[in-house]
């Protein structure tokens, strides 16, 4: 029996092998240079403790003067792209060829199996095709100028209890680190804001929110073997077969529940929170009037953001939760460590902190020492420029793809990507390109003036992707960093820690950018307000 157990395992792992294997003369035989795979990881030796931005970056130091080379991300080619113009055309003008991020087989084979894995494969990131389409064409409205004019309220009650923490460090005196306080923050405005709860970050330290939050960030170990365990062909068929969830279910549970409950307790008492919850129901009903707004038009950005889609399939209450728990999860660490780097440039660069204070003290002076309203808010240009340069020099999201629905010849080349192919771009190494960028490796917020904005191709700054799956939520995601950084920075100034690692170094255990050891400040007030 021993043996016979033996021989399945070798002949399981042969297979396994030859599998993800069977790609690997790809890029050879049709001649484009291309980072060398070895199994099981393909180009992207995790073995060697690197976080796979700078692995990518690797591939980009040796073959980035290419206009397309090759790598495997795992068994699957990819294309890797260093012309922007490029992705113009992949993201935005042959969209419809690259609609999805993954494919539909990759993420079934991370999300395949019990009910609560299924929430997971629901959510926004991991759908495709119609499906996709569906489901971003009924949740965009939700973040319209408009809507997020209504999420203010909740955005800014959050930022008391931020100040009350900062205050608390500036009496301490001693330096702490960033996204254990901006991390706290994030996860309480998305919480009030999507979820309509509030999940006491800063108040209670046994606060149930924060613990399975938690659990679905962690990279833990048990979690990283099941991503192993399911590229085994078979091993989420059975799982779904025996209804069995791997992805964190209880937490999973936890947060369903209460989402499930938030919407229960609406319908019932038609209480109206006016928050994601509420313009989600609204969103979904047939006769929905959860609109565009009119005053989103005419930037690029926007204009290549929108999506064609006459479908509209009716959806269900499980969408809405699915949404809710992917909204958390890709706004959660996002936008802690978006505040997070940019505290810590302001710590480091006290000119830029100093005129970005100049430019809010007087928005609040022009509001009589009250919080400036929505429109006065986003017209604030330094401010604007400071957010956008942190995300040019610290993209939380580096390495991004796209899928090929079907085979396509890319544009003034022969080169042919076939169906369920890649393309994949990293947003760190076209945030660097000389030529693009006026002073490439400083923190410099002038590269987002309008002057050189407009003399800039704008596929070039990737840090919220681009075209109709770029990210849905950045303008929630822009309207926290401003209410948080102009509430600090009216009261506080940040001074340099001594307990940053520098140069700063991506932890490997990081599911998104942040450095190893953390980003560390002191915090002082300031006397005169
Ligand atoms: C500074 C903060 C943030 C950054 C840097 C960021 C970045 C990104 C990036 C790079 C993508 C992939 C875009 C692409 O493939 O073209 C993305 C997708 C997404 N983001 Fe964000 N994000 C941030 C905040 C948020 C917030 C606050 C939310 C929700 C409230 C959010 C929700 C999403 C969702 C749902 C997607 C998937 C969209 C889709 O597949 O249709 N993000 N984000």
């Amino acid at each position: 029996m021993l043996i016979e157990c033996l021989l399945f395992l070798v002949a399981l792992f042969l297979y396994f092998y030859k599998y993800t294997t069977r790609n690997f003369n790809r890029f050879k035989e049709i001649g484009i240079p291309y980072a060398k795979p070895s199994f099981p990881f393909g180009s992207f030796n995790f073995f060697k403790g690197e976080h796979v931005d700078i692995l990518s970056l690797e591939h980009y130091q040796q073959f980035g003067k290419e206009k397309f080379f090759g790598c495997f991300f795992f068994g699957k080619p990819m294309f890797a792209v260093t012309d922007p113009n490029v992705l113009k055309v992949v993201q935005v003008k042959d969209f419809d060829i690259f609609v999805d991020r993954i494919d539909k087989v990759s993420n079934e084979k991370m999300f395949k199996g019990g009910y609560y894995d299924n929430i997971w494969n629901k959510q926004l990131t991991s759908l495709s095709g119609d499906e996709w389409k569906d489901v971003r064409a009924a949740f965009t409205p939700i973040f319209t100028s408009g809507k997020m004019k209504m999420m203010l309220k909740f955005i800014q009650h959050v930022s008391h209890d931020l100040l009350d923490e900062i205050e608390k460090k500036a009496k301490i005196g001693e330096e702490f680190e960033l996204k254990s306080v901006f991390g706290k923050f994030s996860l309480d405005a998305l919480a009030s804001s999507a979820f309509g709860v509030n999940a006491e970050t800063f108040t209670n330290k046994d606060s149930k929110f924060v613990e399975h939050a938690e659990k679905i960030f962690s990279a833990a170990p048990m979690q990283q073997m099941w991503l192993l365990i399911r590229l085994i062909p078979g091993i989420p068929d059975l799982l779904q077969a025996l209804k069995i969830s791997t992805n964190q279910p209880k937490s999973t549970k936890f947060f369903v529940d209460i989402i499930m409950q938030s919407i229960k307790r609406r319908r019932e008492t038609k209480e109206k929170r006016n928050d994601m919850i509420d313009l989600m129901i609204e969103s979904i009903k047939e006769d929905s009037n959860v609109n565009d707004d009119e005053d989103d038009k005419g930037d690029q950005y926007e204009n290549d953001m929108k999506l064609k889609n006459s479908r509209r399939k009716q959806l269900d209450e499980e969408m809405i939760v699915s949404t809710a728990m992917v909204l958390l999860v890709a706004g959660y660490d996002t936008t802690g460590m978006t505040l997070s780097y940019l505290s810590y440039e302001m710590a480091n660069n006290p000119e830029i902190q100093e005129r970005l204070q100049e430019e809010i003290d007087q928005a609040f002076d022009e509001a009589g020492d009250k919080f400036p309203d929505y429109n006065v808010i986003q017209s604030l240009p330094y401010l604007d420029m400071v957010i956008h340069e942190t995300l040019r020099v610290h993209p939380p999201v580096g390495v991004n793809f796209r899928n090929a629905e079907r085979d396509y010849q890319f544009p003034d080349s022969n080169i042919i990507i076939r169906r369920s192919e890649g393309v994949l771009f990293n947003a760190r190494h076209l945030h660097k390109l000389p030529e693009h960028w006026s002073h490439p490796d400083e923190f410099y917020p002038e590269h987002f003036s309008k002057e050189e904005k407009a003399n800039r191709n704008p596929y070039v700054f990737q840090a919220f992707g681009q075209g109709p799956r770029a990210c849905i939520g950045m303008r929630f995601a822009l309207l926290e960093a401003k209410v948080a950084a102009m509430a600090v920075l009216r009261k506080f100034s940040f001074k340099p820690g001594t307990k940053t690692v520098t140069p700063l170094k991506i932890d490997n255990y990081s599911q998104l950018a942040y450095p190893k050891g953390g980003l560390w400040v002191k915090v002082e007030p300031r006397s005169e307000n």
